[in-house]
């Protein structure tokens, strides 16, 4: 019996790319049952259901998922469907791993960090009032009397609510990571200098965390994890002049949003960049997405032409998920080989001025199956 994995073509490019990525994890030699399972906008045409209660069904049951990317229809009157995805399971961590892979153009080297994003409260809780709606107007009267200023009538307001709680799963979370990836340095990235009761929270959590993980290490097991934070804007600025310094980053969902993606265009765009998501159970890894950074990018669906690296990657990180660390390790280094040795790599990957024609989703997928 192999693993038993729900697999999530999506929208766009996610068939190809998904397929690309079953196919590498296949060749690893570890067998996996795929459960396909719809979601996106091909259930929703049929059925008008984006998010069909079979998939949800398989996900659950089977608690890992290599998915595509998914397009949220317009008529299915949600706001965007992997929120939703992620809301309903609870998938509070988002983890992006960036490194620089020889072959890939980038004006950097030696970056290899790991953005660990929390991924369901912060600016992404979804509570919003339109202006000129009633709510909005009775907000406003209550922010009014509690805090003396007026909030201008045409204004739309969005809340943003961080917990003591999910604070504190993210950055036990993000302390797990480094452990296990042999870090010795995880950053806290906050605007706690004016949002002092959401941010001001999330550093006083993760604070307190960092010194109780400190606390409870037991000497020789596991390397000393440092801690530091840095106000969201300056550690921007230093994410792009000195990446390599950083290791681990723990961020609130908005920010750990725009920094991944930061960090993907450091290391050669979100074609490379792969992903997983967390929930459940004690560590937050009973069930686990893993998932592209990149959108459904459908100018280039059913063309052949998509960079099948961040979902391959994905994949690697799904092999070493249920355990096959060596599998997933091997199909990660097959994935640094392709790309350095450059003759079977997508557009993308092609800097200005190298001639070589570029290889097909499939070409890349076949030459990484090669190496293997
Ligand atoms: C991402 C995307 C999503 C997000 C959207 C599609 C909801 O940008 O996965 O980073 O904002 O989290
Ligand atoms: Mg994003």
């Amino acid at each position: 019996m192999g693993y038993r994995v729900t697999l999530i073509p999506g929208d766009g490019i996610g068939p190809e790319v998904v397929e690309a990525a079953r196919r590498a994890v296949d060749a690893t030699g570890i067998r996996v049952d795929w459960e396909v399972r719809e979601m996106g906008a091909r259930p929703f045409a049929a059925t008008g259901d984006a998010l069909p209660a079979a998939t949800l069904g398989s996900i659950r049951a089977n608690r890992v998922v290599l998915k595509g990317p998914v397009e949220t229809p317009a008529a299915s009157g949600l706001r965007s469907l992997n929120l939703h995805l992620r809301q309903a399971l609870d998938l509070y961590a988002n983890v992006r791993p960036c490194r620089t892979y020889a072959g890939v153009p980038s004006a950097y080297e030696d970056i290899d960090l790991v953005v660990v994003r929390e991924n369901v409260e912060g600016s992404y809780t979804g509570w919003e009032f339109a202006m000129g709606t009633v709510e909005a107007k009775e907000l406003m009267r209550f922010i009014e009397e509690t805090t003396g200023r007026r909030v201008r009538e045409d204004s739309g307001l969005s809340i943003k609510a961080i917990s003591a709680f999910g604070t504190e799963r993210i950055v036990r979370f993000a302390f797990e990571e480094a452990r296990r990836r042999g870090k010795t340095l995880v950053t806290a990235g906050h605007k706690a200098n004016i949002m002092k009761f959401s941010d001001g929270l999330f550093l006083e959590v993760a604070r307190w965390v960092a010194a109780d993980e400190a606390a409870r290490r037991v000497a020789g097991t596991h390397p000393e994890i440092a801690f530091e934070d840095r106000i969201i804007d300056a550690l921007c600025m230093q994410l792009v002049q000195r990446p390599e310094r950083f290791q681990v980053i723990v961020l609130p969902n908005m920010y750990g949003d725009i920094a991944a993606e930061l960090v993907a265009g450091l290391i050669g765009g979100t074609g490379v960049a792969p992903g997983g998501l967390f929930g459940g159970g004690d560590d937050g890894r009973d069930l686990a997405v893993f998932e592209a950074t990149h959108g459904t990018a459908p100018r280039l669906a059913g063309t052949n032409r998509a960079d099948p690296v961040g979902l391959i990657l994905s994949g690697a990180m799904l092999l070493r998920h249920v355990g096959e660390r060596e599998a997933g390790d091997g199909l990660e280094a097959a994935v640094a080989d392709v790309l350095a040795e450059g003759a079977h790599v997508t557009e993308d990957l092609r800097a200005a001025g190298d001639d070589r024609p570029a290889a097909g989703t499939f070409a890349f997928a076949d030459a990484v199956i090669a190496r293997l």
